[in-house]
């Protein structure tokens, strides 16, 4: 059996070229530690042996062992079964499950269960329900409907992962943990109830130590704010007028690290008692209440979650209309991938894969035939170590119903189950090589969450939301298909050529001196607007615009301006020369004081004055674009200073082809994706072979709808 030691200290070799501690318990099945043909890929799926009737484990775990899967995710909301009443366990019903599994060489990921504590418990301790953001309580009945300060629900969570833990710790099969089950995404993302408010008091004593400093930092001279005891602080709450903006941040940075420090107290218990097993735990890539980063610091890997076509019936039912396409879908899709890869830096694991219609009180739409296998090549291709698909059989009860799996409510085969079972077969076949390679990216986006949630707060426009204008600058710039890393301030920026920050809202001194280090030796860095407006306390700086970067810009922004009904054009010269564009619904009107002027705005009172400028510092360069752009100009614009940074495309992709590259050990190997549902041509501009097939390409090949080809290049 592979143990943590094993999972984090293992081929050495393989690790060193992936920078990466990869999950190989395909080598726990095996006697020899460099058979090539072992892969160092996880290829699982959610089981759920709690809802399945006992009769049926064995066959389960035959046709999943013969279906070609290694592992499983089980138990994750089973704590009413673990538990039935308190400090009374039953796991036998689970090791008789986990022992048929290991019987199939079928390796199991354990859930702890906290994510849906049982009727017992919210009965006799009403209080660990969680309060919503108009100050009502939750009600019991559904999951993740508790308090994550809630100190009994955190001793009773703790108490039962123990108990399970302890059972398991060396139960032949077990490889690691997932801890809850996706944090923060509900309804009712963030908790307000008077536990929170008290656990905000401490950590705000913890973070400034004096009320003075505090009083200061938010300046709560502001309608006769000013604290003189922490226990006056109140939550963020409906008050007659909104809430001190600084107060606001930092309530949503303590919710973020009260749901991380529920997780480590279970994280800790379990390094303690499991120390051969990994732990991790699942989330979606765009979940944004919660500091992933922080979240996944001290897990193994990071594991998320992705339901494409859950995701675009999500968009038609926002939009009521039919004329939904893919396209925001997989720019969403690639970047969470992008997200998830970033986090650690290092290979992640689809915890949960859409494998068929999908829905709770609707059904999506049943995959098309190739998505199915197309996702699992996007993830591989985005650099993830495993992908385990939700779920195996279909649930014939309770909430997720119409939640499909690889079998029918009635057994059969799912219309996805032999693309998969297909996939997976191929996936096993592509080799250690390229599984172990590295995901190239020259280019990084910076996705900071107070800035996103600064803008929540406070968005400054009805329209404007921080998440839509990353993704609008990651998908302008993916065409340059060259691998993005979607990073998160603080994380090294020396590796990249081109680093861009859209709505960079928020950005303290210590932010700017990483970008001014960055572009100082050779960088490029590209700002969107309102570049610097805010400290990291959430106060508007006292310095002209763009704040603590202004130096690195080369500009002072001479007003910045909301726009509704006039909105003006944007003409392009030098290095952007080429067609004019059009401003959305900012503009920055930029003062060059050393930088050269990129665009101009061509009409309204600011015609003439700069719209975008790019500035020469140290060895590198500092663009400001000022201007929310088109979708198109927006585009152009990063694609050509991703070019000019030396970020361009080894070869012309017709749009709905995506591509990224792996390299190691000498080797480069590129994956190409037709996202679209009709075939696709594509000239190589490097002969390869066919990793699939074996055979030599070269010249003009066709992608089939949703096809994907994996080449070794020459
Ligand atoms: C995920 C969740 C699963 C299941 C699935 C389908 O977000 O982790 O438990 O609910 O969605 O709805």
């Amino acid at each position: 059996m592979i143990n943590r030691r094993d999972f984090l200290g293992g081929t050495v070799a393989a690790l060193a070229v992936a920078g990466s501690r990869h999950p190989v318990w395909a080598l726990a099945r095996t006697t020899a530690p460099n058979d090539a043909s072992m892969i160092p890929l996880l290829l699982g799926v959610d089981y759920y042996p709690d809802q399945t009737p006992e009769s049926l484990w064995e066959e389960d775990a035959r046709m999943m062992a013969d279906f070609g899967i290694t592992n499983v995710r089980i138990a994750e909301f089973a704590w009413a079964l673990m538990e039935p009443s308190e400090g009374k366990f039953d796991f036998a019903w689970l090791k008789r499950s986990v022992d048929i599994l290991n019987k199939h060489n079928i390796a199991i990921i354990l859930g702890t269960p906290s994510a849906s504590p049982p009727p017992w418990l919210t009965v006799t301790y009403p209080e660990v329900v969680e309060v919503d953001a108009q100050g009502l309580p939750l009600h019991p009945g559904g999951r993740r409907f508790t308090c994550p300060t809630n100190k009994t629900y955190r001793r009773l969570s703790l108490a039962v992962a123990s108990q399970m833990a302890r059972t398991f710790a060396e139960t032949p099969g077990v490889v690691g943990w997932q801890i809850d089950n996706e944090l923060t995404l509900s309804g009712s993302p963030r908790c307000y109830c008077n536990f929170c408010r008290a656990g905000f008091q401490d950590w705000l004593r913890a973070k400034y130590g004096k009320l003075d400093t505090l009083n200061q930092a938010w300046g709560t001279v502001f309608w006769s704010q000013t604290y003189t005891d922490f226990a006056q602080i109140p939550l963020p709450l409906s008050s007659g007028g909104d809430p001190n903006p600084g107060l606001a941040l930092d309530y949503d940075r303590y919710q973020s690290y009260a749901n991380v420090s529920f997780l480590e107290e279970q994280l800790t218990m379990l390094r303690k008692v499991c120390p051969r097993h990994f732990v991790t735990t699942n989330n979606v890539g765009l979940v944004d209440y919660i500091n992933q980063r922080d979240l996944y610091a001290k897990l193994d890997f990071v594991a998320f979650d992705n339901y494409p076509g859950f995701f675009k019936m999500h968009l038609h039912q926002q939009a009521k209309s039919e004329n939904v396409t893919w396209d925001p879908v997989l720019t969403s899709t690639a970047m969470s991938h992008d997200i998830g890869r970033s986090l650690q830096g290092r290979p992640f694991v689809i915890m949960e894969e859409q494998s068929g219609k999908a829905g709770q009180r609707m059904f999506s739409p049943q995959p098309e035939k190739g998505q199915l296998r197309l996702w699992t090549y996007q993830a591989v291709a985005h650099g993830a170590m495993g992908v385990n698909y939700f779920r195996w059989d279909t649930a014939t009860f309770g909430a997720e119903e119409y939640w499909h799996g690889i079998l029918n409510h009635d057994r059969s085969p799912s219309p996805g189950f032999d693309e998969i079972k297909q996939t997976i077969k191929e996936l096993k076949a592509l080799g250690r090589e390229v599984l172990e390679s590295q995901y190239v990216a020259d280019a990084a986006v910076i996705f900071d969450y107070d800035s996103d949630w600064a803008v929540q707060i406070q968005p400054q426009h009805y329209q404007l939301t921080y998440m839509s204008q990353v993704t609008a600058w990651y998908g302008a710039i993916s065409p340059s298909h060259t691998g993005i890393d979607v990073i998160v301030p603080g994380a090294e920026l020396a590796p990249y050529k081109i680093v861009v920050a859209p709505l960079p809202y928020v950005l303290s001194e210590a932010q700017a001196q990483k970008i001014r280090e960055f572009v100082r030796a050779g960088g490029t860095f590209v700002a969107g607007f309102r570049l610097g407006a805010k400290n990291e306390f959430s106060q508007i700086v006292r310095t002209p615009l763009p704040g603590p970067v202004r130096d690195i810009m080369g500009v002072t922004v001479e007003d910045y301006v909301p726009l509704y009904w006039e909105k003006p054009g944007v003409k392009f010269s030098g290095a952007l020369a080429g067609p004019d564009g059009q401003c959305g619904i900012w503009a920055d009107v930029l003062k060059p004081e050393t930088a050269e002027v990129l665009a101009t705005y061509s009409s309204s009172e600011h015609s003439g004055k700069a719209a975008i400028t790019r500035n020469s510092f140290g060895k590198g360069k500092a663009i400001y674009v000022g201007a929310d752009l088109d979708p198109a100009s927006l585009s152009r614009v990063l694609q050509t200073l991703a070019a000019s940074a030396g970020v361009q495309s080894m070869m012309e992709l017709p749009r709905g082809i995506e591509m990224t590259v792996r390299q190691g050990g000498g080797k480069r190997w590129i994956f190409l994706m037709n996202q679209k549902p009709e075939p696709q041509a594509v000239k190589l501009a490097k002969p390869g072979t066919d990793l699939l097939t074996g055979q030599a390409r070269s010249g003009e090949i066709e992608l089939s709808a949703y096809g994907v080809q994996v080449l070794r290049l020459s």
